[in-house]
């Protein structure tokens, strides 16, 4: 196991811990890490890597990044919920788990009774599209039928939303709050990759509910991150094609080609079907 040589993913923000952890290794990028602290340094070389502390969470580059971590401007609103849901590890590609956070089409199917219900799978016309001038992917006027829709809700309703994609490794979908509709829930999945084909990722949530117990809150996501979790796990190739799709583009697709598009654009290799060969795997 070895760091990736990719400029594009050493060059970018990645969680490794929660503040206050205790000390411990992990792996960012296929290269083993210490954290004790705040301090975060390779194991073989002792080097140690920038850091930055967000949202509760300890962040680490092993290059020089750009940019300084995107903010969520909810994160500023005082009466706003913030409920981080706990890290999930997945034998998936970082971008396949963007992917598939981003596609409605499977609601229906996967979450049953939650996010979707059969007969009601069809997606509708959304808009999605690379932002320029923020160097990001949206999503926007995304529709969509959902059996339960938050923690605080029991009957279905059309559900708006909007996803954006402020890196390669990270994706949010805003939701409109089922309870204060002139507002919008926030909720983040934020991942450190492992090695291309595992991550560790979190879900951050800043809610707009007073009602909802912090139990019934993670309950709720994590249910719906473990079929999530069955779905990515089981794609094929393993790590993400970039090349345009054979296919005929549907609807659905809109957004996960968009994604793709982009980080074509950017060059990115780790975690996609053109970097180095997989050792022994898919
Ligand atoms: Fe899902």
């Amino acid at each position: 196991m070895t760091l990736t040589t990719d400029p594009v993913a050493l060059n970018d923000w990645y969680p490794v811990a929660g503040l206050g952890a205790a000390p411990g290794r992990t792996l960012l990028l296929g290269q083993e890490i210490e954290i004790d602290g705040a301090a975060v340094r390779r194991t073989d070389t002792g080097a140690a890597l920038a850091t930055r502390e967000k949202w509760g969470l300890l962040f680490a580059s092993f290059g020089a990044p750009e940019r300084e971590i995107f903010d969520m401007a909810e994160a500023a609103e005082p009466d706003r919920r913030f409920v981080p849901c706990g890290w999930f590890t997945l034998r998936a590609s970082p971008l396949r788990i963007v992917e598939n956070f981003l596609d409605m089409a499977h609601f229906p199917f996967v979450h049953t009774g939650i996010l979707g219900d059969e007969p009601h799978t069809e997606v509708p016309e959304y808009r999605s599209e690379i932002r320029r001038d923020v160097d990001e992917v949206w999503a926007t006027n995304c529709t969509f039928f959902q059996s339960q829709i938050a923690a605080t809700e029991s009957a279905g309703d059309f559900v708006q939303l909007s996803y954006r994609v402020p890196t390669p490794f990270s994706v949010v979908l805003y939701r409109v709050c089922p309870s204060a509709p002139d507002r919008l829930d926030a909720i983040a999945l934020l991942m450190q990759p492992m090695t291309e084909v595992l991550t560790r990722a979190i879900p951050l949530m800043w809610l707009v509910d007073d009602r909802s117990s912090h139990t019934e809150l993670v309950r709720f996501e994590q249910v719906i991150f473990l079929q999530d979790k069955i779905i990515v796990e089981n794609q094929r190739p393993l790590r993400l094609p970039l090349e345009p799709r054979a296919e005929i583009p549907t609807r659905a697709d809109g957004s996960s080609i968009a994604y793709r598009r982009w980080l074509k654009e950017k060059g990115l290799r780790f975690g996609t079907t053109a970097g180095a060969p997989l050792a022994g795997t898919a």
